[in-house]
């Protein structure tokens, strides 16, 4: 399973990409909004700045227009930004439509906002890249979210349907290795939730005691 972070925040994408297990990078408006980043300029280079930290990797970056025209012609702009960037478009009609034309160019994309398998069906027959399901937003108003990552992962395995799954809106570390075990392509959360992976009382204190062995000896 791909781990991205979702986040705008550059010290967090820094962090996550010096652990050496970053395969991406998702933002979007409010994420974005979190870090005061404004005006049209500033908001194409913070994209640029991301995709220059993590090297290789796919960074998804969200259309504001909700017209098919508009999301085009933002899609089409956001693109060229950089060779790593993957136009995140929400699921909606015009949405849909954009993701089949960007993906009879050669662009790829994440439709976002999906929160049931006809959504995520739909995505992946316009031929979406990723497709993102909220699972945490689910868990909020008492659906659960893991089943639907667990339905989809099914239905996209049984058509043998390129597009991937990257479970979104992840509230923490149990989401996460759920989304390991059921199959997710890709797992997009917040550092503290990938920093959460690396805690066990058992390793802190076996570690505490070894080094204590050592220093017994060793001074
Ligand atoms: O990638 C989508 C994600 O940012 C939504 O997360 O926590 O706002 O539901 P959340």
């Amino acid at each position: 399973m791909k781990f991205f972070i979702d986040t705008a925040n550059l010290q967090q994408i820094m962090e996550a990409q010096e652990l050496g297990i970053l395969d991406g990078v998702t933002t979007n408006p409010s994420l974005m909004a979190k870090e005061g980043i404004k005006g049209d300029a500033n908001i194409k280079k913070h994209y640029v700045d991301i995709c220059n930290i993590v090297k290789g990797g796919d960074i998804s970056a969200e259309v504001i227009a909700t017209d098919f025209d508009g999301i085009v012609r933002e899609g089409e702009v956001l693109a060229a930004l950089h060779k790593q960037i993957v136009v995140k478009v929400p699921m909606i009609k015009d949405g849909i439509k954009a993701i089949k034309y960007f993906s009879s160019k050669g662009i790829k994309t994440n439709c976002t906002l999906v929160f049931n398998a006809g959504q995520a069906l739909l995505a992946a027959k316009a031929g979406a890249t990723y497709v993102s399901p909220f699972l945490g937003r689910l868990d909020d108003i008492s659906s659960d979210g893991l089943l639907l990552i667990e339905q989809i992962v099914h239905i996209y395995r049984q058509y043998n349907l390129p597009t991937q799954v990257l479970a979104a809106s992840i509230r923490h570390t149990m989401h996460l290795i759920k989304c390991a075990e059921i199959g997710a392509d890709v797992a997009t959360c917040p550092l503290n939730v990938i920093t959460g992976l690396l805690k066990h009382p058992l390793t802190d204190a076996g570690l505490a005691q070894f080094l204590a062995d050592h220093a017994k000896l060793n001074g």
